[in-house]
Formats: C-alpha cells, structure tokens, sequence
C-alpha cells in the first residue's frame, strides 16, 4: 500500500513495544523466582513453583515459587526483627527511602510497563501511561507523609507487621497502594502477589535491594490463595490489607474474628454509570471507553451498569455501538491497542458463563463485528440492554469488558437504581448541570463519586468503599491511618472477661420491690417513645453492694429489629445542618446541667457517690466536645494533578450499633452515642449492663433537647443475647462493641454477612475519663467514611 492509499484508508499498521529489555530480565533470573525474604532470594520451603504466562499468547514467562506457610512464617519472621530499627528512623530518613523506591520506579518505568502488561494482558498505553506513572507517584505522595507524620499524627503509631494480599488486575498499583502507606507510618510488610501476576512484585523486590531498603522491611512472597490464607493466620502478623473478590474478603474477615489484626478490605463493585438527558452524550461515550474498556472491564470500579435516562436511550445507544465499533482488541503489547488480553481461562471462562446467563435473563446482547486474535485470551466489548435490576448481570460483577445498561425516568429513580446493589465502591454522574450532578453524587452510597469523568486516581484521594465493596482507604491522610493506631491503645491492657449475662444472676423471680427509696422500672427507648420489652421480662439493677435498686426491660431480638427500623427512619438526621445538630448537642449538655444532682444521686447508688459526680461532669464536657466537633470534623478539598478537584467529605456511615462499656454507665454510653450521632449516624444502643436504669435519665435528657425521635434508640437487656442479633442486621452498617475481647471477637465474627465496619476495642481497658483516650477524632473517624467527589474544571 502507497502512503496516499494509507492515508486515505486510515488503517492501523502494528506498533508493537520492544519486550527485549523485560525479556533479558527475566533471562537474567534464569526465568525463575524464589521468595524475597530478609533482603534476599529464598527458595520456596517445599521446592515447589508455578509458571505465570502471557495471556496473549500462552507462553510460559517464568516459573515462580509457590509460598507454603513455612515460607510465611520466614517472611514474618523477618518482617518482626526489622521493625523496631524501621520504626525507629528518624521521618526524614524514612522518607528518603520512600524517594528512592519512586526514583528507582520511575528509571525502569519502561520495563515495569512491559513486563506489566506480558503478565497481565492490558494494553501497553495503560501501563505505561497509567499504572506506572501512578505507582511513581504514590512512592513520591507518601515519601511526604513519611517526612510528616510526627506532626501531622502525633501520638500515633505504627501497627506493626502488616500482611499484604493483593489483586492481578493492578499488581504494581495495587503493590504501590499497599506499600507506600505502609512504609511511610513505620510498617514492616510481608506481600503476596496475585498468582496470575507475580512478576513487577517481584522487579519491585529488586528495586527495594537497589536501593538499599533495610533488609526485611519489604518482603514478597508469591503463591495462590493458600499463601495467603497462611499470611492471614500467622499469628504475629498485626494487619491484613486485602483487595480481590468480596467473597474471599468475607473469608478473611470471618478467619481474623478472634485476633486483634486490624484489617481494612477493598473488594468488588457494580459501580452505576448515570447519563442524565442533559449530559455531554459524546463525552459520556468517552468516558465509558475509559470506564468499562479500560483494562478489559477488570477493574473494581469500572462503571459496569450504564442507567440512561429514557429520553436519551436511542442516540446514546447509537454512539455507544458507533464508538465499539472503533475499539481495537489485540495484542497488549501494540501501542495502538485498546483492548488487551483476559488475564486467566478462568476468567474469560466466566466472564462468557455471566454474560450467557444475562441473555438468558432476557437482555439483549451485542458485540461489535470485528476480527478476534486467532490466539490468545480474548473477549470482544460487549453492550447488554434490556437489563433487567434483578438479573444476575445488573447484580453481579463481571470483571470483564461488558455493559449492562439499564434506564431510569426522574432523578430520584436514578438514585435508587444506582443504590440498588450490595456494593458501594463508585459510581459515575454525567450531566451538564452542576447542581444536578452533586446533588445526585451527595445521594449515592459510594465510596468515590466521578462528576463527567470516570476512572481517575491519585495518591492525595482516597479510594475505597461502601458497603459490601469493603470498608478502609487506600490514598489520601485517611489512608495512613489505616496503618497507624492511637498509641496509648496499643498499650492498654486487656479487661477482664465478663460474666455472661443472664446466666449470672436468677433474678427474673425475684421481688422487684426496689430496696433504696427510687422506685423505679425503665422501659426501652424506641423511635423517641418508651416502649415495653417484647419478651415481657424484665432484668434486676443492683447496688454496688448487691441491692436490688430498680428493674429495666429485658429487650430481645424483636426489640432490636423495632429500633433498628426507628433508626433508618431517622435518616434525615444525616442531612440536617452541623449547626443543628451541634444545637441539639449543646442543649443535651445545658440540661444535663441542669440536673446533675439527681442523676449523680441515682448514679451513685450502681457506682458509688465519688465516681458519679465524677462521671456527670466529665459528660457534660464529652457533649460539649462533640458539640463543638460536629462543625468542625470537615472533610478536605483535593487538588489531584489533573484539571479537576475531588473533594473529600465525611459521611455518617448510616445506623450504628452501640454496646457500651460496663464501667462508666453514663460517660461510657456518651462517649460512644455523642460521636455517632454528631456526625449524622442513628444509633441503637445496649447500655451498661452494671447500670441499665441510667435509659430512664438519658431519654429524659433526649427529649428535653429536642433531639429527633428514632435517632438514638436504647434497648435494655444482656449484651451477650443482642449483639448478635444487632451484628447480623442487614440494615445495621456498623457495630461498636466496647466490652471484653470474647465480645469484640463476637461482634467480628457475627458481622461478617454484610461486612458490616466493627469498631471495638478490642477487649482493652479505655479510660472514659482521660480525653485523650474517651474522646476526639479516633471515634469520629469510625463515625464517618470519606466519600471522594471529583469535578474535573475546564473545557
Ligand atoms: P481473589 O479474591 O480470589 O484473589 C485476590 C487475591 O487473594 C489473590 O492474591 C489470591 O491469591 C488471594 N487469595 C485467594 N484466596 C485467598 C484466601 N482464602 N485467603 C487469602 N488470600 C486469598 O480473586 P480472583 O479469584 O482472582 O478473582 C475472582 C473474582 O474476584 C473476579 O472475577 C472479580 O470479580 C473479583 N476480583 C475483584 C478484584 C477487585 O479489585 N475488587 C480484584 C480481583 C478479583
């Protein structure tokens, strides 16, 4: 063909990126690779190894080690002895390590990018355009918290050993997520690749030597899902971070119930994509090329459910399949690619099984006619319409190149469209209208909201999700304190374990005639009413010296379920103003004032006189504070390095369970209620068992200061018969469980179903009186999620 016959046909010749330099690295390793341990090459324990292949072609690349839980335990062994010397570096000259890893990056950027895209079968323009560049930057982003930390979290510290799972669809970025954070706030990390994408874990590990890293502050050990089943069990690692499928996310927080691993979890998503009629439609297709074609559709966030308002189906629709119909799928290693290879058989298997069981569904299925790969592991862009919200394709994800679209009439069918789903991990707004699109974005349950953009990432924002999608950030400030914990709480000792509840007394039959002059019997609390206990019992309050001095409701699962739906009911407390609500709070602390000497008289029978005057006034500072954060526990503006902000705004997390300490009845139950419900969260709340009779007080004090009813709902009784029942609420999005460790495990454990947040502390003793332990951001943090909007400016 002449250049002028090329001109005018417009064909694409092949443009294929030179692999020579990833080749001859792999060559230099003898195409095999031990585990990176302490600093150095290890053969796996049992001599066993595992091939990872290019999914474009099938050809073997290297042969990897497969990680047995002895390689583990080395792995942890050496993280453990390089901590304390870690740690202890001074921030300036950690961060400079952290300067080095993005240098070194950033200098074999190019055979990252090659060996990335060998591996996993994207598009060389993405990993070389988007990972790479993104890894760099998330090493130079957190070499600055690393210089920062003392002062900007003081009194914080590390977790410790931090155990590291991670996902094939990003493994160097993902890898950089992991890491950075980790290394900045002073943890030693043990990594596990994902077994289809090993290899740039494994470049990384070379760079980590090249530049000196301390031996045993990063270690990687690659293997299937049995390696990391073994890095969660180790007993001495202190974190798990884990992104991959919801399923094994489940697994993982079911297996570290009974440990005090901290764990944060970044899994699935079905992420909406809403074209309102108003909406730029050819910048919306742009952005469905990036939002469900990038990367094959294998990305968590990808905007995997299109929702078109009716008007616009037709020529949305029609630019849809026109644009389709351009896309180039190939191989990933020519640089005019669009769509790559499937990482895994495995994969391409199902992504074929969902998209058959769609059409079954009754959805329409089409595929652009073009010409597949005759080799290799390929899956054509795919639109399917007519979807139903039921089908097994509008509910579940995919992880491959295929869109369900789906439409909607008004706004606020949109909305609960779009929030029709277990997941919460992003979602994509177009239109042209500004007010429209945020007020929208405000209404999603969604840990990231893109305004006419999709797909855009950067270190300073964090990135994680709602709901099922999992629960913790990666980037930005809230993602180091995924990495740190407050650093008297690491020290406090244990509580001793409680009695169980009902066993312990047989109180039941017992006369009720109160022995001290209150008489008094306290009902439950529901939806700002009193309410009787459903069971028709009621459990004796005793003195501190064992007198019987009262009785309250024994509420049961049937209570809970009642307050539970007051809760929910009370949703509109989260979209009163913080002023408002900063009012309600102060007014609680006026009138708690105001009758300080009785509730202490009362108080004072369960604790003695001395601690509950002590416990009235240190309340009434704790409703203060909390009145005083309410406008004050902001979020942040970010300024990514694109042309558009995100802002960071901190969300209530929705209705929150509260099993309160025994100790401190009053500043107890406070200390936990008041930064729920500051930050716009309804709370159902289990009060002291030691002393139950303080509901009668608290609800007095709730509706003498106009506090909403239904926004915080007391049920009485043993904690040990209903934090079950609270922890496996679907429409329960939080526990917090401040009791002995048996009970924190229990919260853990019973919460697993809706991985619902569990905030506990973890069996630890908590001094309610001292404010730097009983009050602050700590548990405001656990109040609130940060949601990430990002409006990008400009033309
Ligand atoms: P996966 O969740 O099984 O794998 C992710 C990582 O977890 C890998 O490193 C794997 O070796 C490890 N792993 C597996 N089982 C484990 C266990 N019991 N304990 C500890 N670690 C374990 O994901 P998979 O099977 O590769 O993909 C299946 C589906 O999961 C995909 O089709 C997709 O829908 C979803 N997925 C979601 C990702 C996300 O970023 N949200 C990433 C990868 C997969």
């Amino acid at each position: 063909m002449s250049i002028a016959e090329k001109f005018v046909a417009m064909e694409y010749g092949p443009a294929p990126e030179d692999s020579k330099d990833a080749l001859a690295w792999l060559d230099h390793h003898q195409r095999r690779f031990g585990h990176f341990v302490h600093g150095a090459w290890v053969k796996p324990s049992a001599g066993q190894y595992f091939d990872t292949a290019d999914p474009s072609t099938g050809e073997k690349l290297a042969s990897v080690g497969q990680g047995s839980a002895a390689d583990i335990d080395a792995a942890v062994n050496a993280a453990r002895a390089a901590f304390p010397k870690w740690q202890a570096l001074t921030p300036h000259v950690r961060a400079r390590y952290l300067y080095a890893l993005a240098r070194q990056v950033q200098k074999h950027s190019r055979r990252l990018a090659v060996l990335e895209t060998m591996d996993n079968g994207k598009p060389i323009r993405e990993s070389r355009d988007i990972d790479i560049p993104l890894v760099a930057r998330h090493f130079y982003y957190h070499a600055g918290w690393a210089q920062l930390l003392p002062q900007e979290f003081p009194n914080y510290t590390a977790c410790g050993v931090v155990g590291q799972i991670i996902p094939w669809n990003f493994p160097l970025l993902m890898l950089a997520w992991k890491i950075a954070p980790a290394l900045a706030t002073g943890n030693t990390v043990v990594l596990k690749p994902a077994e289809f994408t090993p290899l740039t874990a494994l470049a990384f590990a070379e760079i980590c030597h090249e530049i000196g890293l301390p031996a045993g502050v990063v270690n990687i050990v690659t293997g299937d899902g049995s390696t990391g089943e073994a890095l969660v069990q180790h007993p001495d690692v202190d974190k798990i971070a884990f992104t991959g499928s919801t399923e094994v996310g489940r697994a993982i927080r079911s297996s570290t119930a009974q440990s005090h691993k901290r764990l944060s979890l970044e899994l699935g998503g079905k992420s909406p994509f809403i074209v309102f009629e108003d909406a730029d439609l050819d910048s919306a297709v742009e952005g469905l090329v990036d939002g469900i074609w990038l990367n094959q559709g294998q990305v968590c966030c990808a905007g995997s459910r299109l929702l078109m308002q009716e008007s616009i189906v037709e020529p949305l629709i029609a630019k849809i399949r026109a644009r389709m119909s351009t896309l180039r799928v190939g191989p990933p290693l020519d640089k005019a690619i669009d769509i790559g290879a499937i990482v895994a058989r495995v994969q391409l298997d199902r992504i074929q099984r969902l998209v058959d069981q769609g059409v079954a569904d009754g959805a329409t299925c089409w595929q652009p006619p073009m010409e597949m790969p005759s080799r290799g592991l390929y899956f054509p862009p795919t639109l399917l319409s007519n979807v139903h919200p039921t089908s097994i394709v509008a509910q579940q994800e995919i992880f491959g190149p295929v869109l369900a679209a789906m439409t909607f009439r008004t706004p606020s069918e949109a909305v609960e469209l779009a929030n029709n789903t277990v997941y919460g991990l992003a979602a994509c707004v177009w239109s042209e209208s500004i007010n429209v699109a945020l007020d929208i974005a405000a209404q999603l349950k969604a840990g990231v909201v893109w305004v006419n953009c999709t797909n855009l990432f950067d270190a300073s924002c964090g990135f994680g999700g709602y709901r099922e999608s999992g629960y913790g950030r990666e980037g930005g400030r809230e993602g180091l304190l995924e990495y740190l914990e407050p650093a008297w709480f690491k020290n406090a000792t244990a509580l001793p374990a409680a009695k169980p509840g009902p066993e312990a007394s047989s109180d039941e039959t017992e006369s009720a005639t109160p022995v001290l002059d209150i008489d008094r019997t306290v009902k439950l609390y529901i939806g700002g009413k009193q309410a009787r206990p459903d069971s028709g019992y009621s459990m004796a309050v005793r003195s501190k010296s064992g007198q019987l001095i009262g009785e309250v409701g024994r509420g049961n699962r049937k209570d809970i379920r009642n307050a539970v739906e007051a809760a929910r009911k009370a949703s509109g407390w989260a979209r009163s103003t913080a002023h408002n609500r900063a009012q309600i709070l102060y007014y609680m602390a006026e009138n708690l004032s105001q009758r300080r000497g009785e509730i202490e008289h009362r108080l004072g029978a369960a604790v003695g006189e001395p601690q509950a005057a002590a416990e009235v006034n240190a309340s009434i500072e704790r409703i203060f504070s909390y009145a005083a954060w309410t406008d004050k526990f902001e979020g942040a503006v970010h300024n990514p390095p694109l042309r558009s902000i995100a802002i960071a705004m901190n969300e209530p997390i929705g209705t929150v369970g509260v099993i309160c300490p025994r100790e401190a009845p009053l500043l107890g139950f406070l200390s936990l209620v008041m930064p729920a419900i500051a930050a716009g969260n309804t709370a159902i709340v289990v009060p002291s068992e030691t002393y139950p009779l303080i509901t009668g007080d608290l609800y007095q004090l709730f509706d003498t200061s106009d506090l909403p009813g239904g926004v915080v709902n007391i049920v009485t009784g043993y904690a040990s018969e209903l934090l079950k029942t609270l922890a496996e609420h679907d429409d329960v999005d939080a526990v917090w469980c401040f009791a002995d460790e048996a009970s924190a495990s229990a919260a853990k454990s019973f919460s697993t179903g809706n991985l619902k947040q569990v905030f506990t502390n973890e069996g630890r003793v908590i001094d309610w009186f001292d404010v730097k332990q009983g009050e602050g951001r700590w548990f405001l943090q656990h109040a609130t999620q940060v949601k990430n909007i990002w409006v990008p400016y400009g033309e």
